[in-house]
């Protein structure tokens, strides 16, 4: 291996400590740990910083059964002391814009220029009018320009909302995965779920898309926990995508 001319970090050290964990010991998680790693998820980057996403932290018995059955039967939702559900609100433009630009406004975080921007942009990105016919007329007329010059993706139709809301969703994820290794919690993802009953289970409106579902504690012992990459060199292109 060559030697590092970057002194290992803690990001480092919980990139390699995290596996996708499905056995897990009743220990309960230490007071205060799941917060301090929801704080450091509630961090992570989104679009326009539009925040779509909402935490739902299960706990109760009764929750960890239900939600179970929803998960498909996968067990280690009942076995890990929590299991966190991702949700991305697929509205978060009405329900977050204003508010955002209000407090980033306050914190000096944007200029009155670079808000007058994302106040043409982020609608014209995302309304999609009434039955979806302006996202329809939109997406086509962008389409139409995009033959002649490079031309943004919108996220004004349904499909495409729901891929602009799940990307956003997956960045404090991984953000709560990697902070919760930071501090020796062990996390097991989930996509393998029935979305409508996992939004019954944790009472949330249609709006929310659950995106993914993270049970949290600390391992046990598993008969294996390593895993395997491809190679890096076989992924890593320079300048050009070669095959
Ligand atoms: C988005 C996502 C969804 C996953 N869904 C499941 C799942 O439903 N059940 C499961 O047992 N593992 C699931 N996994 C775990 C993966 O199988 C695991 O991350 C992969 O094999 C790599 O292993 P590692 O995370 O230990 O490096 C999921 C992982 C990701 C990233």
């Amino acid at each position: 291996m060559m030697p590092s001319l970057v002194p290992s970090s803690t990001v480092e050290a919980a990139v390699r400590f995290r596996r996708a964990t499905r056995r897990f010991r009743p220990d309960p998680i230490q007071d205060g740990i799941l917060e301090r790693a929801l704080e450091l998820a509630n961090w992570a980057p989104s679009g326009w910083n539009l925040q779509p996403t909402h935490f739902v932290v299960v706990r109760s018995p009764e929750q960890k059964r239900r939600l179970r059955a929803a998960v498909l039967g996968q067990k280690q939702v009942e076995e890990a002391p929590a299991t966190v559900v991702f949700l991305g609100d697929l509205e978060a433009v009405r329900t977050h814009f204003e508010e955002v630009l209000r407090m980033d406004r306050e914190a000096g975080a944007n200029s009155a220029d670079y808000e007058a921007l994302l106040r043409k942009l982020v609608p014209l990105t995302f309304a999609a009018g009434p039955l979806g016919l302006g996202g329809l007329a939109k997406h086509l007329g962008v389409a139409a320009y995009g033959l002649f010059r490079p031309a943004p993706a919108l996220s004004c139709l349904p499909a495409a909302r729901r891929l602009w809301t799940a990307r956003q969703v997956m960045l404090s994820a991984m953000t709560f995965m990697l902070a919760a290794a930071s501090f020796g919690l062990d996390t097991g993802p989930m996509e393998g779920f029935d979305a409508r009953r996992v939004r019954e289970v944790v009472s949330a409106p249609r709006r929310m898309l659950p995106v993914v579902i993270v049970a949290v504690g600390t391992r046990a012992a598993e008969p294996k926990l390593t895993k395997t990459r491809l190679p890096l060199e076989r992924k890593l292109h320079r300048e050009q995508f070669t095959p």
